[in-house]
């Protein structure tokens, strides 16, 4: 990462502005000038691209009133004409000075100017103004204008680049109000022909400098080079050096931003990483920023206790944090209230809302942005939902330092393309596949992207919400979801929400299929949430099985192996579920399917399948113990399939213990669930043909054993207590 941005240091270090020398006809000067009334993320990124290519700038407006008009949905724009006229007499005299204006929010520079110096003097022409599709702000126009046979027709004055004095001639002209449209101020001069000829004035038909989007999206492709991006436009084969999403097309020049005019390789890359970041690193603990974290349980989530646990490790001052909860699930409020009993020392200031107070999502989310926008000391609002399983416990402090005012983690579902960001939006504004889409979600291009649609986490800047966002009911628009008004406001107020994949921030957890009438459902996630099962369920030291150097596995007996298999939780589990479900029984297992004339053995058990754990416990074989077969009896490749799956219970005073059998599998695998010596006592197993016992059995930890012919064994009898253990037959 540090690295990334080194390359790009010293790539933006050599772009060097070329001075011609002073020669008539060509221009020897240029001056950019723009118009903006607010420091918006659009107006900072055209800045940025000012810098990389080293332009000289003039900004017209700043902290000014606008009285343009609402440019977006109607004419308008007046206000910088006269701007421009104003400004523009200190220039007028200067013949070989090119003055280019552009607007700033929805526009982006491609190119330094050096090739743009060199591409207006192709044009052999005083003036050029851009060219679009379609005929604007009067369609009746259109008739008026010169035909073209190749190219785009009509005036567009987003961009345009002349000469001095010739463009001073054209602006002085003014005399109009500021919410008269610009657009057709130079239109109506252009389509008079003694002024176009006068003045020199000519349109960029084929985009050579200027590439208006509206109407143009197809035109115009991402071009990788080895160590930067250009956007082509296919249609005329140009390398445009001014980019302007007009209209209707924001979004994909969001999109083109991602790349243009960064420099990025396709290897190791970078959307926008050219930004100085902030550094956290000399603050004291009461010098970090405040930040309001806002946590939503909406529905029944797998994996709550971890989620909540997580919120206690997260590397950042517990003192420069406030907490809010909603949780809107009953079910959950054990495990808020086992949370809020342990750490709520770590959480001064805290609010949580439960069910009871029958608040619904979005009012709960405006209840939780609304104190941050109140609470002027709120640096930024970290919203995370229960279905978020954040392991990155920097996550603050790296998301702070990008430095941005809507800022997500990416995050996808394990092994899934499910993220929790949108590439692009569907024209009715719902999820579209963006090109990169796939690339961003897999890293295999790592960058902060800027994208229309975040959800789940993010963090957004406390001064941001106290001024742009203010008025802005974030949460609640009529006929959306929170998600969907949350992001539409904030794009509408023309805040950019980036994602970042620069750090690995963790996953999204499915709560689909969530079934809570089970004593313990997070037992039954092992599909949907394979990561957060194996944490919570698989022992600690399982993977040690497969490094030779630990040595964990033990033989305790000939061909008897015994390993780290289950976690205590899910020892734990398993038992309360069986307990819970009390269909003990004896002598299940000794049924016809156990054929091959072996002597079988009746136990007082109860099935998977009773608990309706069966494909659970299959997919735990497949996943785990197979591996284990695989290493330990090199050559055997196990199916593991198995019809014999069940907890025994053994008591003095119901049955202690198991008479010498053999199990009609290929081997076996016996998990013992409890604590020998705290739990009960005596216990064990006896293979009799090698007078092998094993009399310490550990919790979680597994013995497999060859099933038929050779393993011919006893359960030895438990004297005290109560013995659980976990016996599969695997390939019968
Ligand atoms: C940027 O342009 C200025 C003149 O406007 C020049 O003095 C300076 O050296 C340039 N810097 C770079 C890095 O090209
Ligand atoms: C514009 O000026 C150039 C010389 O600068 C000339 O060659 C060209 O014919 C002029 N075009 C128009 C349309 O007047
Ligand atoms: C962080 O962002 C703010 C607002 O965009 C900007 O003014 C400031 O310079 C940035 N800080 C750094 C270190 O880049
Ligand atoms: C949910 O769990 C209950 C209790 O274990 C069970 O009876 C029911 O079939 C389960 N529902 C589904 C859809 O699995
Ligand atoms: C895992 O192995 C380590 C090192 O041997 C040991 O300290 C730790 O207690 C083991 N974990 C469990 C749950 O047994």
């Amino acid at each position: 990462m540090t690295a990334a941005r080194l390359i790009l240091t010293l790539i933006l270090g050599v772009v060097q502005l070329c001075r011609t020398e002073p020669r008539p006809g060509k221009p020897s000067e240029l001056l950019v000038i723009t118009a903006a009334t607010e420091v918006t993320d659009g107006y900072l990124r055209f800045m940025r691209t000012i810098r990389q290519f080293n332009y000289t700038v003039q900004v017209l407006g700043l902290g000014e009133e606008w009285k343009g008009g609402d440019v977006a949905r109607t004419v308008g724009g007046g206000q910088k004409v006269r701007w421009l006229k104003k400004e523009l007499e200190k220039h007028k005299d200067k013949q070989n000075t090119a003055i280019m204006f552009v607007d700033s929010y929805d526009v982006i520079l491609a190119s330094g100017p050096e090739e743009l110096l060199k591409k207006f003097s192709r044009f052999s022409h005083r003036v050029v103004f851009s060219a679009e599709g379609f005929c604007w702000p009067d369609q009746r126009l259109a008739s008026k204008y010169p035909v073209v046979h190749h190219g785009k027709r009509y005036l567009n004055s987003g961009g345009f680049i002349g000469y001095a004095p010739e463009v001073y001639a054209i602006v002085k002209q003014w005399k109009y109000k500021d919410d008269d449209d610009d657009q057709l101020f130079y239109t109506r001069i252009y389509l008079d022909k003694e002024q176009r000829r006068k003045f020199n004035i000519t349109l960029d038909h084929k985009s050579h400098i200027f590439q208006n989007l509206n109407g143009a999206i197809e035109e115009v492709v991402l071009k990788f080079e080895k160590s930067r991006v250009r956007a082509r436009n296919v249609a005329y084969d140009t390398l445009p050096v001014v980019i302007h999403g007009n209209g209707p097309t924001k979004l994909q020049l969001n999109y083109l931003g991602n790349y243009v005019p960064t420099a990025w390789t396709y290897e190791h890359g970078c959307g926008i990483c050219d930004d100085d970041l902030l550094d956290l690193s000399g603050l004291s603990d009461e010098e970090m920023p405040l930040v309001h974290i806002a946590v939503f349980i909406e529905q029944p989530t797998p994996f709550l206790e971890e989620f909540l646990e997580r919120l206690a490790t997260l590397n950042y001052p517990h003192t420069r944090l406030r907490l809010f909860i909603h949780n809107n699930v009953v079910y959950h409020e054990q495990h808020v209230e086992r949370f809020w009993t342990r750490h709520r020392s770590l959480f001064p200031g805290a609010r949580i809302v439960g069910p009871e107070e029958n608040l619904k999502q979005d009012q709960a989310r405006n209840m939780a942005v609304e104190a941050c926008k109140k609470d002027v000391s709120c640096d930024y609002f970290f919203s995370i939902d229960s279905d978020v399983a954040l392991i990155n416990p920097d996550i603050l402090r790296i998301l702070i330092e990008e430095n941005k005012s809507v800022i997500a983690p990416m995050l996808s579902r394990h092994g899934k393309l499910w993220s929790n960001f949108w590439g692009a939006l569907s024209p009715e504004g719902f999820y579209s596949r963006a090109e990169d889409y796939i690339d961003i979600v897999q890293s295999k291009r790592v960058g902060v992207w800027n994208v229309p649609y975040i959800t789940q986490v993010y963090l957004i800047r406390g001064e941001t919400l106290r001024s742009r966002l203010s008025a802005v009911s974030l949460y609640q628009q009529e006929g959306m979801d929170p998600d969907m008004s949350f992001c539409k406001s904030v794009r509408e107020q023309g805040i950019f929400m980036f994602v970042s994949n620069r750090d690995e921030f963790g996953r999204l957890v499915s709560s689909t299929s969530y079934n809570i009438s089970r004593l313990h459902p997070d037992m039954w996630q092992i599909f949907d949430n394979p990561v957060d099962w194996r944490e919570k369920y698989v022992h600690e030291n399982y993977s040690k099985i497969f490094d030779d150097d630990e040595n964990v596995v033990e033989q305790p007996c000939p061909d008897v192996y015994w390993f780290p298999a289950f976690s205590d939780r899910m020892c734990d589990e398993l038992v309360e579920t069986m307990e819970d479900f009390g269909g003990w029984s004896g002598g299940k297992h000794n049924d016809e399917r156990l054929s091959g004339g072996y002597e079988n053995v009746p136990t007082v058990d109860i099935h998977m399948n009773q608990i309706q754990f069966e494909k659970e416990w299959l997919k735990f074989l497949k996943d785990y113990i197979a591996p284990v077969t695989e290493k330990l009896y090199p050559g055997y490749y196990p199916r593991a399939q198995a019809v014999m799956n069940f907890v025994v219970r053994y008591r003095p005073d119901e049955q202690p213990s198991l008479r010498p059998h053999h199990d009609s599998s290929t081997f076996t695998i016996n998990i013992a669930l409890n604590r020998k010596n705290i739990d009960y006592e005596g216990g064990g197993c006896r293979f009799l043909r090698y007078d092998c016992k094993v009399e310490s059995p550990r919790k979680g930890w597994s013995f497999m054993h060859p099933g038929r012919l050779t393993h011919y064994h006893e359960g030895l009898p438990v004297t005290r207590g109560t013995r659980y253990i976990m016996v599969s037959f695997v390939d019968p």
